[in-house]
């Protein structure tokens, strides 16, 4: 196993200090340029036509109108667009998404189906032509409905977890238990609403293809359109150099695919770009969950059962799971431990990945249930928590990588102010408003992926450092500069990273919060390799001098651990019992997740997740009309999001935790902040009001029908 060797003493480290992002600069002052806005020339503009039925075939397209009018140069449909191969395994391991295979048949699976591409001189041509066409459909019945009650028609399947574990003999243990809870929960449909919508430019330049993308991962994104058509992969180049967030939506979607079919077709760049409202049927979303948890306990608090099953929609044409009922299966001990995830088949888009797949919805129902617990066995949250501390993973029976939840929770109580706390509901007033506190747990799995880095040393003294990361709005870049500056043992001005781009080889996305951990692992090797080689005082030829890392046997070698990052969340809120206003007054989020490298983007990213988990809680919430088939409102005033206002002081930090088999320590912060954070704040709504919530978001018309105690 590698261990920490970095190039200077400890007490000199960067690595751990503030650092603000070194592109920080560029982005406010507006000479970075996001996807959209890099100029082409010669540059033509395709704006995406998509169905406005449900289910059905389109039987025809009315493109001789829209082919005469000013600017169009053509129109993509099934009947001319280029064929695509699908028949691989994407480069994330899975089959593709289906939806990425525009334009080859004439079946319409969900509303918002692509089912033409114009392309125009303008946007505002390609756009008025797009909105102009005519498509005739044969329309089918379609279904949309997503319940609870879909269950009988549901089965599992595996996604990037086993859909069913099972240790133990869970109906004895629930008779054997003196107090059971037994609660069904649900969450609703989610959209990632990057602020920067997708948007990518192709172009054919010296026999290679040229994509121009915001997205989560150039080796991923490269290596699907390379498959999907046909190409040698080296022949691909993506770039994607400064991304607008992402948060699991943007790998290979429609955009990327119609700009390719219309550059190969016309001979010039095209550019696609999504609008805002096409991103709720293009970019994919979190499936809304409903999920029963029933956990058995002795009298004090002990758990013997622990049941979570989950049901997610997921479209006809793709099984993607949300596997919201997998977190438990790390979280606390228990003799007998059910969980399974399964799927119900609508007329809908496909779901996908969005920051913490699983654990977020899945936290809400399991730490709620965890807060029911402790009220039937007058237990305090906190104590009931650290009674089902497991030694070892509940089910796996392998060790942790360190798991220092219990003191994310002893900092965070004394932090927040926990011992004051009554036990008792509806007992704090300060005029109109009932106030409450809720705590939950945070966890989520801690990865490394393979990935390759160089690093040269170069003639005038500086460091490139080329690594195939994304910074999606992490702080990567940053992070990324403090760590080769440390294993070279440079100040941080000598080293440049360069990012975002296939050519520099396969790395591990932005995703499964497994970015910085995984490229900080590949940087480390290469620049502590190149450090050791340099004589001191010795000539650098003009082409520098570099060193090539590639990670694959060293995280191959890794030992199988239980690894997480972990957290505790507290909450307190105000209730007004007579309008259904909730007020989040106060956050505070304390993390066991690794050594941290640069603080500042570190509570950035953290703080964003709580304040995505304080969305999630109390906004959030994608509508399917069953006419249509379609969101309702599907932009950003019909979809809300806390804004400003609706967010008050909000806290992360976190407690000392590096991974012992991390060459640097780490483990991942992308996603924890947002798990659990809705589960604190829906039991500080329960402290508060005496009433459990256990439907997301919680909304006023919810407080107001709930009743309680007014
Ligand atoms: Mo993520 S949901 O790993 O971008």
């Amino acid at each position: 196993m590698t261990t920490a060797t970095t190039g200077r003493s400890a007490a000199d480290r960067v690595t751990g200090t503030a650092h603000t992002r070194v592109e920080g600069r560029d982005k406010v002052t507006g000479a970075a340029r996001y996807a959209a806005e890099i100029p082409f020339a010669e540059l033509a503009h395709g704006w995406l036509v998509l169905s406005t039925v449900a289910r059905g075939r389109v039987r025809g397209l009315d493109t001789d109108a829209v082919l005469a009018m000013p600017g169009v140069l053509t129109v993509l449909t099934h009947h001319n667009a280029p064929r695509v191969d699908t028949d691989f395994v994407g480069m994330m391991g899975v089959p593709p998404d289906p939806g990425t295979a525009l334009f080859q048949h004439d079946r319409v699976p969900h509303r918002g189906w692509p089912v033409a591409l114009v392309v125009a001189e303008t946007s505002e041509q390609a756009r008025e032509a797009a909105e102009t066409l005519v498509v005739h459909y044969d329309e089918e019945p379609h279904d949309v409905a997503f319940s609870a009650g879909r269950a009988a028609e549901a089965y599992p399947v595996d996604g990037h977890m086993p859909a069913v574990v099972e240790k133990g003999d869970l109906d004895r243990e629930l008779a054997a238990s003196a107090v059971v809870v037994d609660a069904e929960y649900t969450t609703p449909e989610e959209h990632h609403n990057p602020m920067e919508p997708h948007a990518a430019t192709a172009r054919w330049e010296g026999g290679r293809l040229e994509v121009v993308d915001s997205n989560q991962g150039t080796h991923w994104v490269a290596g699907d359109l390379a498959n999907l058509f046909s190409l040698d992969p080296g022949t691909v180049r993506v770039r994607s150099e400064h991304v607008g967030g992402g948060f699991g939506s943007k790998g290979v979607r429609a955009h990327q695919v119609a700009a390719v079919m219309a550059a190969t077709v016309l001979h010039r760049p095209v550019r696609v770009v999504m609008t805002r409202r096409q991103m709720f049927s293009l970019a994919g979303y979190r499936s809304p969950t409903a999920q029963r948890v029933r956990l058995g306990a002795d009298p004090d608090g002990r758990l013997r059962a622990l049941e979570h099953r989950s049901l997610n929609q997921t479209s006809t044409v793709h099984e993607f799971v949300e596997p919201s009922a997998a977190a438990g299966r790390s979280m606390y001990a228990a003799d007998a431990h059910h969980t399974v995830s399964r799927l119900v088949r609508l007329d809908v888009p496909t779901p996908t990945w969005m920051r913490a797949p699983g654990e977020a919805p899945g936290s809400f129902a399991l730490e709620s249930a965890l807060d029911e617990l402790a009220e039937k066995c007058g237990v305090d949250p906190i104590d009931l928590r650290l009674r089902n501390e497991p030694a070892v993973g509940p089910v796996s029976g392998l060790p942790f990588a360190g798991r220092n939840l219990v003191a994310c929770f002893r900092e965070g109580a004394r932090r927040f102010g926990w011992a004051e706390r009554d036990p008792r509901p509806g007992v704090r007033r300060e005029g109109r408003w009932l106030l409450g506190t809720g705590t939950a747990a945070a966890s989520f799995p801690a990865m490394a992926m393979p990935s390759t880095a160089s690093v040269t040393a170069e003639a005038d003294g500086t460091f490139t450092v080329r690594i195939n990361a994304a910074d999606i709005g992490t702080g990567a870049r940053t992070a990324l500069t403090l760590i080769a500056a440390d294993a070279l043992d440079v100040p941080t001005d000598r080293v440049l990273v360069r990012i975002g781009d296939s050519d520099l080889g396969p790395a591990m996305v932005a995703g499964g919060s497994a970015g910085t951990r995984s490229w900080a692992w590949a940087v480390t090797a290469a620049a502590e390799e190149l450090r050791r080689g340099l004589a001191p005082g010795a000539d650098i030829p003009p082409q520098g001098i570099t060193v090539r890392s590639d990670t694959t046997e060293a995280v191959g070698a890794l030992t199988q651990k239980e690894r997480h990052s972990f957290g505790a969340q507290f909450a307190e809120v105000a209730v007004d019992p007579a309008t259904g206003e909730i007020r989040v007054r106060r956050m505070l989020g304390v993390f066991a997740a690794g050594r941290i490298v640069n603080p500042l983007t570190a509570r950035n990213q953290l703080v964003g997740g709580m304040i995505w988990g304080l969305s999630m809680a109390l906004h959030e919430e994608a509508v399917r009309d069953p006419a249509s088939g379609g969101v309702y409102g599907a932009d950003l005033a019909g979809y809300h999001v806390a804004a400003h206002a609706d967010v008050p002081h909000v806290e992360a930090d976190w407690v000392d935790d590096p991974d012992p088999d991390d060459p640097v320590g780490i483990k991942g912060i992308g996603e924890v902040g947002i798990v659990g954070a809705a589960a604190a704040i829906a039991n500080a709504v329960w402290h508060a009001t005496g009433v459990r919530h256990r439907d997301l978001p919680i909304r006023p018309d919810r407080i107001l029908s709930a009743g309680g105690d007014a």
